[in-house]
């Protein structure tokens, strides 16, 4: 090694960078010169060898040296850039990471319910947002002017807009409209195109025209399903449901309660209550923010298929019997993750639907 050699190299280095015209052949030289186990880093690895005398001589030359390569190179990579529009694309730059999607919450019990009762034999069927007047109340029993309408405030669809958007039936325009406030309507609607036995479970959303507050959203997901065959009873719903609010909130020893309640298109209409996996109504002394010292927590309301059902159905025997419910899944995902206000669902927060984990 000697001065003139590291200055004839500098030239030849120099030279060649300044023929470079695009960023591959940029990105060659890079390879060959500028990575740590590139050339110049390979002078500089054999100055180690030579004595304290050499070093001092040539250690300032083989620096200044790569310096310059390097500040070269950096200029030639901004002029390559800046002139060439497909150079944006910037090889040398990190890549950028690719995050890893997670599901909904929401989404995520919904598959577990929809899993579980599959597994039961039940058919997942899905059905309109739209409903008429007749679908969501009249053929379940709730008739015009029966008080029990007042237990879903309705968003009303004015047939002027809603109409044009392709509502084809004929059925439909001589029909009130309005979305769907519960997922009861499917009932109906799959009882008129199947016989005994069924088993039928459907997921989808509600609408109701009311105020938002951490318990109430105006759009809710439900999950309603419906078994009918000769011999169902109670008992077969009661064993079926237990399991599936123990799979649900992971614990196998909660207390499942049936209260009886008041549904048009149940008789009789129950409510189920879950034991308060807080307190287990224990703590009388100190307030439970979950069930309010009750020892309870309401999760969905069933019943035994009303007989007025069959006939809006037109079935023409009596030879069956059966059970439906209808839940909801926000209340589900509110109490297996501890979510204490139903209005973050639809916020669209990342930070919030990354957080849950499957089953
Ligand atoms: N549709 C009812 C609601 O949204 C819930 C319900 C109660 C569904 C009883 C049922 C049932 O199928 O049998 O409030």
């Amino acid at each position: 090694m000697n001065l003139n050699e590291i200055k004839a190299l500098k030239e030849r280095l120099a030279n060649e960078l300044k023929k470079i015209e695009n960023i591959c052949d940029l990105e060659q030289f890079r390879l060959k010169y500028l990575i740590r186990k590139g050339e110049i880093n390979d002078l500089l690895e054999d100055l180690k060898g030579l004595s304290l005398e050499e070093k001092r001589t040539f250690g300032p030359a083989l620096n200044d040296f790569k310096k310059t390569i390097v500040s070269l190179f950096e200029e030639k990579k901004k002029k390559i850039v800046l002139s060439c529009e497909e150079c944006f694309f910037d090889y040398t730059a990190p890549g950028k990471k690719q995050e890893i999607g997670s599901l909904h919450p929401i989404t995520l019990i919904t598959k577990k319910i929809l899993e579980v009762f599959n597994s039961f034999g039940f058919e997942i069927f899905e059905t309109n947002e739209v409903e008429s007047e007749y679908y969501n109340f009249d053929s379940l029993n709730i008739a015009k002017d029966h008080p029990a309408r007042d237990m879903w405030d309705t968003f009303w669809l004015d047939k002027k807009y809603v109409l044009p958007l392709g509502v084809k039936s004929e059925k439909y325009k001589a029909e009130n409209l309005l979305l769907r406030t519960h997922t009861s309507p499917a009932q109906m609607r799959y009882m008129e195109n199947h016989q005994s036995p069924i088993r039928m479970i459907t997921p989808g959303k509600s609408f109701r025209y009311e105020a938002t507050d951490a318990r109430h959203e105006f759009q809710l997901h439900q999950i309603e399903a419906l078994m009918i065959d000769k011999d169902i009873s109670i008992a077969n719903f009661k064993s079926i449901i237990t399991d599936l609010i123990r799979t649900i909130l992971e614990d196998k020893s909660l207390d499942v309660r049936f209260r009886p309640s008041y549904f048009p298109f149940v008789s009789p209409g129950l409510e189920i209550d879950v034991e308060c996996f807080k307190c287990h109504g224990k703590n009388k002394n100190k307030h439970c923010s979950l069930c309010s010292n009750s020892g309870y927590i309401e999760m969905m309301g069933a019943g035994m298929v009303h007989p007025n059902l069959y006939k809006s159905a037109k079935w023409d025997s009596y030879d069956y019997q059966g059970f439906a419910f209808g839940l909801g899944v926000e209340r589900f995902a509110m109490l297996r993750y501890q979510i204490p206000d139903i209005r973050i669902f639809n916020s669209g927060d990342l930070r919030f639907v990354k957080q849950f984990k499957r089953f």
